[in-house]
């Protein structure tokens, strides 16, 4: 039997394919991951079509400091801290808006579209030195656009976000920009709690194909467009995960060899021409073979694309979002191109949510056995016995060097060395090397 104590453990042990229960249930670990991991990387905030004009904003977390994200009067992406200066009170109430100015509703300080502080409403009794300009909300130190996703970061010196996801955009800018208009956020995000790990999310996309027939087998039973199509136990053997050293990762599903012509045609026609605009022919063929993709960005957003309807496939963005250590909450986004009709947008998003959403069916299925694996691991007594990953283990130093792609790829889809490596990244972070 194994025993990993909580301080100073070893919680990741690559070698053995074993991972500590507390990484999925201690709540001090999660509170060294708010300040090893969410402080130091790159966070999903919105996407730019959730806030295309001026005065636009959403709220969000980075971390678990909540953000204002907002477009100003110059059309330039703001991102500041939603705690006024006087008191802390949220300044701004609503989720998702068109502002002028934030006025905190506690005193009434009241700021502009960039956080600055314009007055107190008492300006006549503070002392004639003070510096206003000193006393705006606190600025996100770095923010960036990529393909569309608005990245904020509380590290200043961190390296640009095209750099912190490095080659593995080979394999994720197919479903962020693959037609000149690029893709856009259809409706506002579903969100919603799971008393689970945030980790359980992510490591659940970055590639965890074992769980698709025995958790799912509901809906693929009951849907014949997927039952015909899904083959899922050949397309494992064809199929592959994508490991990259940042941590990030996502695992390809194609579809089974000797369907009929037509389940080949995954895209309308019209979007298909349109793709072959952007991607190079590589990200193509990979993107006409795929039967599902889903994958994580690390460490807390993820991404799918997948079959929603006999001709719509939908993206859609996900992130795991720390509450505790065994809590989360969850947003969900679905996107289609922009240059895609009405009616085809309409059908993604009624889809794309009846699939994924909040209620949707297979996030029913997801999110009550990932509660039920947390409520089954907080105690003393399970806590003694770590996670298995050992499938992970024959393949882990045997990659695919066959493959032309980049990062390190291995096959077949259905071993767990994708949410090993997602682990092992996790460990550098938080146990750092002296
Ligand atoms: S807390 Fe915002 S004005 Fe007082
Ligand atoms: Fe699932």
């Amino acid at each position: 039997m194994t025993v990993y104590p909580v301080a100073g453990s070893k919680w990741v042990d690559v070698q053995k394919g074993e991972v500590s229960r507390d990484v999925f249930v201690d709540d001090g670990i999660y509170h060294t991951e708010l300040e090893k991991i969410f402080n130091k990387t790159w966070g999903f905030l919105a996407h730019e079509t959730e806030i295309p004009a001026p005065g636009d904003y959403v709220v969000r977390k980075l971390g678990i400091a909540e953000v204002v994200v907002a477009r100003d009067r110059q059309g330039k992406l703001q991102a500041f801290l939603n705690s006024c200066r006087h008191r802390g009170a949220q300044v701004c109430r609503a989720d998702s808006g068109n502002a002028r100015n934030f006025v905190c509703p506690y005193h009434g300080w009241t700021y502009d579209q960039t956080g600055a502080l314009l007055t107190t409403t008492f300006d006549k009794h503070l002392p004639k030195d003070v510096d206003m300009s000193a006393l705006g909300l606190p600025k996100v130190p770095r923010l960036e656009v990529y393909k569309g996703l608005i990245f904020g970061a509380w590290d200043a010196d961190i390296v640009p976000v095209a750099s912190y996801i490095g080659d593995f955009a080979w394999y994720l800018d197919p479903f962020l920009s693959r037609s000149p208009g690029g893709m856009e956020v259809l409706a506002p995000p579903h969100r919603w709690r799971a008393k689970c790990n945030w980790k359980v999310g992510a490591l659940n996309f970055v590639g965890d194909a074992q769980h698709i027939l025995t958790t799912h087998v509901g809906p693929l039973t009951l849907d014949p467009v997927r039952a015909a199509r899904s083959g899922f136990a050949t397309a494992a053997e064809n199929s592959f995960q994508v490991v990259d050293e940042r941590g990030h990762g996502c695992t390809l599903t194609y579809l089974a060899p000797g369907l009929p012509e037509e389940a080949y045609q995954t895209h309308p026609k019209d979007l298909d021409q349109i793709y072959r605009e952007t991607l190079q022919p590589g990200q193509m063929e990979m993107l006409n073979r795929l039967r599902v993709i889903v994958g994580t960005i690390f460490p807390n957003l993820s991404f799918i694309e997948t079959q929603v309807g006999p001709a719509e496939k939908a993206v859609i963005m996900r992130q795991w979002q720390p509450v505790s250590g065994t809590e989360m909450e969850i947003r969900s986004w679905i996107l289609a191109e922009r240059e895609a009709t009405p009616e085809y947008k309409s059908n993604v998003l009624r889809k794309g949510f009846h699939n994924f959403g909040a209620a949707g069916v297979f996030e029913q299925d997801d999110v009550e056995l990932w509660a039920s694996a947390t409520l089954a691991s907080d105690n003393t007594i399970a806590r003694q016995f770590p996670y298995s990953f050992h499938t992970a283990l024959p393949y882990l130093n045997n990659p695919d060097e066959a493959h032309q792609g980049p990062c390190k790829v291995f096959r077949p889809a259905d071993t767990e060395v994708a949410q090993l490596e997602f682990m092992r990244r996790w460990g550098q972070l938080m146990e750092p090397i002296a």
